[in-house]
């Protein structure tokens, strides 16, 4: 069967990643987290003092490029492949609120998007990927055969994302997690490199209503129309 691209873009906790991972499973196409990617160098500049006390440096940051080696390794009793930071699983590390709070700012920063732009669109080369994240279907794939962009109300993506860190165990407050949503959503949509927009030939749906079932069956519906060429 013919392999396409699809690129997944859209606002923070949309259940891109839920649906992108569902379809890329039953395609059995690779699934690439791109925020992940983000937010492992957020971690590297956390864990090497180059974010401190509310502020970083920018220029060490780019110095340190370089030294920054990311890569995703699954292992079977794993549900989703994990992201490594030069040789260390840190799928888990990176998603909690401190991450979250510093990761649009630095993924404002040109050096650190065409790194992770460049490796991005290597692992797209052979087709049968799912990427999502915020510039996939405009700047990292913008021939991709089917874009989908997704919305749903801050309220309820806050409410989604706080019952996950909650099931987690993070001790967080439901009105610092709507913050730090509304606040990433602020930057990653007035950046100047690679704002998140939705394709021209994107697909919109917006999922404040669906359940992760109903969201699934829209967008592999899609994404069989498209590999058939019905759409
Ligand atoms: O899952 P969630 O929506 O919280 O975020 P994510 O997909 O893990 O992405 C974290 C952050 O990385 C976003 O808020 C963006 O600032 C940045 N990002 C980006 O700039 N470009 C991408 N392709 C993916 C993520
Ligand atoms: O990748 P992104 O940040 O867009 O979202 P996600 O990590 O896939 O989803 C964030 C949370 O919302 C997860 O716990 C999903 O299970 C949940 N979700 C939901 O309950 N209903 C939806 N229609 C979409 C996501």
């Amino acid at each position: 069967m013919k392999k396409i691209t699809i690129a997944i873009d859209g606002y923070s906790s949309t259940g891109k990643s839920t649906v992108a991972k569902q379809l890329a499973d039953y395609l059995g196409y690779v699934y690439v987290d791109s925020g992940a990617m983000y937010r492992a160098v957020t971690l590297y500049a956390m864990q090497q003092g180059i974010i401190s006390d509310n502020h970083f440096d920018v220029e060490k940051l780019k110095e340190s490029l370089p030294s920054i080696h990311l890569r995703f390794l699954k292992e079977a009793a794993w549900n989703k492949a994990h992201i490594f930071l030069n040789g260390k699983d840190v799928e888990d590390k990176i998603r909690n609120l401190e991450v979250s709070e510093f990761v649009s700012p630095i993924a404002t920063i040109h050096e650190v998007r065409v790194k992770l732009v460049a490796q991005q669109q290597k692992m797209g080369l052979e087709k049968g990927v799912v990427m999502d994240g915020r510039d996939i279907g405009t700047v990292v794939f913008p021939n991709a055969e089917l874009k989908i962009f997704m919305n749903a109300s801050a309220k309820e993506r806050a409410q989604r994302r706080y019952q996950e860190l909650v099931a987690r165990g993070d001790d967080i407050q439901f009105n610092d997690v709507l913050k730090n949503i509304e606040e990433r959503d602020y930057i990653d949509t007035t950046r100047d490199d690679s704002p998140l927009r939705k394709a021209s030939d994107a697909i919109e749906i917006d999922n404040s209503d669906m359940n992760l079932e109903d969201q699934f069956h829209t967008v592999l519906q899609l994404a069989k129309d498209r590999i058939a060429g019905r759409i």
